[in-house]
């Protein structure tokens, strides 16, 4: 039989490789995609969405939104007159409903695979070695040969050494959006973006949350106003946040339905026993499958493929994009990225600016910014002038009961263009797009300060603090 053969393969399904493989295409690549995943869809074929629609994004989403209605119900709708008694929450519901949206979603790519007559190839890939004409690829037990392969392979949970993740007691992201009831003690290592998105979750629900962190500061990569403000908030919710924390041995009960966990910080010698423990200490790169070095595929001292800012590895006509290339680790910057690539393959101008990704972290209140922050640009000597607003100055934040919080504008000194906008607040995901799109057109505080908001709107308190910026803000 002789072997498929393709413009352009596409090795990984998640955000990056299936967004790549759509783009290719539309722009006329006769195109596949290998997806190995072990998510089988009802037809037995790996799920296509990655890490982000199976174990990422979106669940981790449904279950910060189950767990926030059940938290507003339990402590805020009396204030507001609604009386409903004490709510109780049904964990495989919430759990199954989270299920039937990963389910439309990855079946949803499927359909936009056969819309845009992109071919989805079940099975691992890996290379097998250049041919005259492009690249010969393993996928599954079968070769096919690609005039160009992107590689899409994403990331996993970074695990300890020494402590073994069941996904039962033990959980990576993997277990802990699939927990089957509400853990009366929750442990948690690493207070980074999964440690507070799961952490919150579970503690809205009952649990008692430990939070141990290496670091002696807490969100070292956020503005420091909004990390001091996020401490705050999220201690006095009831998360136990312990920083500077060395952790030793984990010992799982005999009969595995609890878990000590030995550690030190500032107070010594401390031992904690939890009815689940969660590692959520960052993610490694997926390239060991790929027969990289046998076929001179160029990695990171960190195991990443190493690429230029256009995505080009060391291999001609081989690109690499999202999680398992350099940069943050978001289903955004690997679509990002994957446009970009398609698009040059295709002779086009593409593009992907780094310096306007945007970060969000869909805790309550949520926390997003773009750009710099206030340390960078003293670090790095820039005169920046800031403008900071309240939302508890804000009309439409105090009427939804979501006073919590600000937005910090910080731009430069002489030009006034905006280097960095900084929020923590309800929506905070959605307000930071106004900033992106601002940032991305060069914009600077004052075109914001000129432009007309809808009132009334969590986005005036964006207005004003660019207003701000100028020191004249209008209604604080
Ligand atoms: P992945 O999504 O990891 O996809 C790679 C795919 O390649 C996988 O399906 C894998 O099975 C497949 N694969 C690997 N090797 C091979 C091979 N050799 N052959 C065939 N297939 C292979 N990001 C956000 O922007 N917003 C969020 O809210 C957010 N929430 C998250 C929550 C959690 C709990 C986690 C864990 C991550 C979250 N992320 C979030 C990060 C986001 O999921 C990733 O950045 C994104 O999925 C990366 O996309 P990718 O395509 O590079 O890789
Ligand atoms: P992370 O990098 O955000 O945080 C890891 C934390 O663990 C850090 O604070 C680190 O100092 C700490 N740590 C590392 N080793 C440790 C140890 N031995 N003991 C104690 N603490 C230790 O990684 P996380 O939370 O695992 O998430 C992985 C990635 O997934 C994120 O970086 C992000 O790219 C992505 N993600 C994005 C989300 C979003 O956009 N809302 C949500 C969840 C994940």
């Amino acid at each position: 039989m002789s072997k498929q053969q393709f413009d352009v393969l596409v090795i990984g399904g998640g955000p990056g490789g299936y967004v790549a493989a759509i783009r290719a295409a539309q722009l006329g690549f006769k195109t596949a995609c290998a997806e190995s995943n072990p998510y089988a869809d009802p037809k037995g074929e790996p799920r296509l969405g990655g890490t982000c629609l199976n174990v990422g994004c979106i669940p981790s989403k449904a279950l910060l939104h189950t767990s926030h209605m059940f938290e507003e119900a339990s402590h805020d709708f009396a204030e507001q007159g609604i009386k409903v008694g004490t709510p109780s929450i049904d964990v495989p519901t919430m759990i199954a409903r989270k299920a039937k949206i990963v389910d439309q979603l990855t079946g949803g790519i499927k359909g936009l695979f056969k819309k845009n007559k992109v071919t989805m190839l079940s099975g691992h890939g890996s290379f097998v070695g250049q041919t005259a004409d492009g690249w010969d690829v393993k996928v599954g037990d079968e070769v096919v040969e690609a005039k160009q392969v992107i590689v899409a392979t994403g990331s996993t949970a970074r695990h300890l050494p020494g402590i073994e993740v069941d996904n039962t007691l033990i959980c990576d992201n993997i277990g802990a959006l699939d927990l089957g009831a509400v853990p009366k003690r929750l442990g948690l290592i690493g207070s980074g973006v999964i440690g507070l998105e799961m952490g919150s979750v579970w503690r809205r629900l009952g649990s008692e949350v430990t939070i141990l962190e290496a670091m002696d500061s807490f969100l070292g990569a956020a503005d420091q106003d909004v990390a001091k403000e996020a401490q705050k908030v999220f201690t006095k919710q009831g998360l136990a946040i312990k920083l500077g924390v060395k952790v030793g041995k984990v010992t799982p009960a005999k009969n595995k339905k609890s878990v000590t966990v030995e550690f030190e910080d500032k107070d010594g010698a401390q031992k904690a026993v939890f009815d689940k423990l969660i590692i959520s200490v960052g993610r490694v790169p997926n390239t060991a499958g790929l027969n990289a070095e046998a076929v001179g595929l160029k990695l990171t001292d960190r195991g990443m493929v190493d690429v230029n800012d256009h995505c080009q590895t060391n291999l001609p006509g081989v690109w690499a994009v999202g999680d398992v290339v350099r940069g943050p680790m978001l289903a955004h910057k690997a679509m990002e990225e994957a446009v970009m690539v398609a698009e040059l393959m295709a002779g086009q101008a593409g593009h992907c600016n780094f310096d306007t990704i945007p970060w969000v972290i869909y805790t309550s209140p949520e926390i997003a910014w773009v750009g710099k922050t206030e340390q960078q640009l003293k670090a790095d000597g820039v005169a920046y002038r800031a403008g900071k607003i309240p939302f508890m100055a804000n009309g439409r934040a105090l009427g939804m009961g979501a006073p919590t919080g600000f937005v910090k504008m910080l731009a430069c000194a002489e030009t006034d263009r905006i280097l960095g906008v900084h929020i923590i607040g309800a929506n905070a995901s959605e307000l930071i797009s106004e900033a992106v799109v601002a940032m991305e057109f060069h914009g600077a505080a004052e075109d914001l300060a000129r432009i007309c908001h809808a009132h009334p709107t969590m986005s005036e308190a964006v207005h004003e603090a660019a207003l701000a910026v100028d020191k004249r803000p209008l209604h604080f």
